[in-house]
């Protein structure tokens, strides 16, 4: 991770926290980018964009991503700090979730699941999985989202790891 996104992330965390951006804690990031550096994924999907904050995370170690997000005043934060992070293999849909993930023809090895929380388990199953694709979703213990817990710890290999709101990581095997 070069200085110059280290130094925009800490200004996002603070960015953040005054505008209700509603980002994913430092350490969740951290965790975001380690998973992306080991299972290098040939394409990202995120579900839940802001302003761009766990994107940066995602994209850093140059993967390509597609992003979703509802909010359009977000999406221009977003463009403006991938800008600034100068990562530019990044996609944005704007719209919402349900509706998009219905007509995406692309595979992703990689998705990281953050917007409408009572939706999180809709999301999933819409999702086309390349074999051994991870999928990470957050808020699980901050928001109490056991449906969603419940439902990929019966079908696949997952796991709830208590950091930041804590994060299911689910294998796809
Ligand atoms: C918790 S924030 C995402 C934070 C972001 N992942 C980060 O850590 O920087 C949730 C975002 O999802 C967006 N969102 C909520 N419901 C959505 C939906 N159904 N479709 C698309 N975006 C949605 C909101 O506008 C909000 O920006």
């Amino acid at each position: 991770m070069n200085k110059k996104i280290l130094n925009l992330l800490i200004e996002l965390e603070e960015f953040g926290k005054l505008n209700f951006m509603f980002n994913v804690p430092r350490e969740t990031g951290e965790l975001l980018n380690l998973l992306v550096k080991i299972k290098k994924p040939k394409k990202i999907l995120e579900i839940g964009m802001s302003n761009g904050y766990s994107t940066i995370w995602l994209a850093e170690p140059g993967f390509p991503v597609i992003s979703i997000e509802a909010d359009p005043k977000k999406i221009i934060l977003a463009k403006e700090n991938l800008k600034k992070a100068n990562l530019k293999n990044i996609k944005i849909l704007q719209g919402f979730a349900l509706d998009i993930l219905k007509n995406i023809k692309e595979k992703f090895d990689f998705v990281f699941i953050d917007a409408t929380k009572k939706e999180y388990l809709d999301y999933f199953k819409l999702l086309k999985l390349n074999k051994s694709a991870i999928v990470v979703a957050d808020n699980i213990i901050s928001h109490n989202i056991l449906h969603y817990h419940e439902f990929v710890n019966k079908k696949y290999k997952s796991c709830l790891i208590k950091i930041g709101s804590g994060i299911e990581v689910t294998s796809i095997d």
